[in-house]
C-alpha cells in the first residue's frame, strides 16, 4: 500500500516531537515535511531543534529519526500542499486559527490545538469514544466550501476523563462529573512552558483556560453528532511536578446505582468503537483497570501500550454524589492526549474514507 504524504506544523515542539515518533515507520502514513516558526525556518532539523546554549531540544528517549534530521524545516504557511495528502498540526491556538484554515481548503488538517474545537461544524473525536463523529466533517466542507477539512483532538486532560466516562455512560447514564488533576509540566509545551523555579517542590493551582475546555469539549464528544450532551462537569485543573502524564481525580454521579465491582467489570470490558479495533496506533484494551491502590501512578502507568491506555484506579463508591463512584486515572498527555492521539484519529479517518491520496489538489 502506497503510504499518504505527511507534513507536520509545529515539529519541533513536544506535541510536534511526539508526532514526528509517532509516524516514524507508521504502516500508512509518511512524514516527508516538516515546519515550525520563522525562527527555525531554513534551518535543518536538527539545528532547530537546538536551544540559544547548543543544548539539542529533542525531548523523547528514542533517538531523533536520522531521516528527519538533516530535512530543512520550512515556515508554517510555506508548505507546498500539492506534495502532501494530510497535514498534521501541533502549534499554539492563535497560530492554527491563520494557518490551518489555509490547508484546510485542500487537505485534511488534523490538529492537536484547539483553535477550531468549539465550532459547530467541527468533530472532536476520540476514536474508541465517538468514531461517529466524523460525519461533521462533510457538513465542514459543505459549509466552508472547502475539499479538506479540519479535525483537532481533546484538550489532553478531557481525554482521560472522556475515555473513562464512555463505558460508564454506555452502561449506566452519566449525569455529573467532578474532577481534579494533577498535570504534567509537559502539557504546558516548550514556549512559553512551565519554568523549573516555579514548579519544582510546587503545585501550581490554576491553568489558564484549561477548566472550561474540559467542561465543554466533554459534553461535545459524550453527545450526539452535533448536539452536546447533558452531563454537568465541573473540574479544576493544577500543575504539578510531574515530566508527564495528566492524573486525575473524578467522582461521577451516574445515573443509576452500580457498584465498583460492576464498573471496574464495565471499564474492563469496553473495547470502544469497532471501527478502531484494527487500527495500527490502538492498544489491546483502551483502559486498563488496577485493584492496587497504590495504582495508577505517573511514573509507572503512563507508557501502558505506549502511552496509549489511560490507567484506572482506586474505583470506589463515594457517598455524596447519587449514584456516585470514584476514581483515579493516569492519561499521557503527549501521547494518546496530543500526538498518537491525532495519529490514531488519522487512521480512522483514513479507514473511513475521509484520508486518500486523491484528497490532495
Ligand atoms: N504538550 C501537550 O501535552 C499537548 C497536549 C495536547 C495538545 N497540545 C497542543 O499542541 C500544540 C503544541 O503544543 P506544544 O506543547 O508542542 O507547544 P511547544 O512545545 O511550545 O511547541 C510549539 C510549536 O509551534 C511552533 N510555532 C510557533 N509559532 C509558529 C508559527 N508562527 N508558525 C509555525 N509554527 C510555529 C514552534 O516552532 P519553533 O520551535 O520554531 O518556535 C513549535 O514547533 C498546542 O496547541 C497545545 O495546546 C499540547
Amino acid at each position: 500500500m502506497k503510504k499518504l504524504r505527511c507534513a507536520l506544523i509545529g515539529a519541533t515542539g513536544l506535541a510536534g516531537q511526539q508526532f514526528v515518533a509517532a509516524l516514524k515507520d507508521h504502516p500508512w502514513f509518511e512524514l516527508t515535511g516538516l515546519a515550525a516558526s520563522p525562527r527555525s525556518a531554513g534551518k535543518t532539523y536538527r539545528d532547530a531543534l537546538r536551544a540559544p546554549n547548543g543544548m539539542l531540544g529533542w525531548f523523547l528517549t528514542e533517538p531523533l529519526p536520522e531521516a528527519l534530521a538533516n530535512l530543512v524545516v520550512v515556515a508554517g504557511d510555506q508548505l507546498d500542499p500539492t506534495k502532501y495528502d494530510v497535514i498534521f498540526s501541533a502549534v499554539e491556538a492563535d497560530v492554527a486559527r491563520e494557518l490551518e484554515p489555509r490547508y484546510a481548503k485542500t487537505l485534511p488538517v488534523i490538529s492537536a490545538a484547539s483553535a477550531f474545537r468549539y465550532d459547530d461544524d467541527v468533530p472532536l473525536i476520540i476514536p474508541p469514544v465517538n468514531a461517529s463523529h466524523s460525519e461533521l466533517i462533510r457538513k465542514q466542507q459543505q459549509q466552508r466550501g472547502w475539499k479538506g477539512f479540519i479535525a483537532p483532538m481533546p484538550n489532553c486532560t478531557t481525554t482521560g476523563l472522556a475515555v473513562t466516562l464512555a463505558p460508564l455512560q454506555a452502561a449506566f447514564g452519566v449525569k455529573a462529573v467532578m474532577m481534579t488533576s494533577l498535570q504534567a509540566v509537559s502539557g504546558a509545551g516548550r514556549s512559553p512552558g512551565v519554568i523549573a523555579l516555579d514548579i519544582i517542590d510546587n503545585v501550581i493551582p490554576h491553568i489558564s483556560k484549561e477548566e472550561h475546555k474540559v467542561e465543554v469539549e466533554t459534553k461535545k464528544i459524550l453527545g450526539a453528532v452535533g448536539v452536546p450532551d447533558a452531563v454537568k462537569v465541573s473540574c479544576t485543573c493544577t500543575r504539578v511536578a510531574v515530566l508527564e502524564g495528566h492524573t486525575e481525580a473524578a467522582y461521577v454521579s451516574l445515573g443509576r446505582k452500580a457498584s465498583p465491582e460492576d464498573v471496574i467489570r464495565v471499564m474492563q470490558e469496553w473495547k470502544g468503537d469497532p471501527q478502531t479495533r484494527t487500527l495500527p496506533s490502538a492498544p489491546p484494551r483502551w483502559l486498563e483497570v488496577t485493584l492496587d491502590p497504590f495504582r495508577p501512578q505517573p511514573r509507572l502507568d503512563r507508557d501502558v501500550s505506549g502511552g496509549m491506555a489511560t490507567s484506572v484506579g482506586r474505583v470506589r463508591e463515594d457517598g455524596v454524589l447519587e449514584n456516585g463512584i470514584k476514581y483515579v486515572l493516569v492519561s499521557h498527555n503527549t501521547k494518546m492526549g496530543a500526538a498518537r492521539g491525532a495519529v490514531l484519529a488519522a487512521e480512522l479517518l483514513k479507514v473511513q474514507g475521509f484520508l486518500a491520496e486523491s484528497s490532495r489538489a
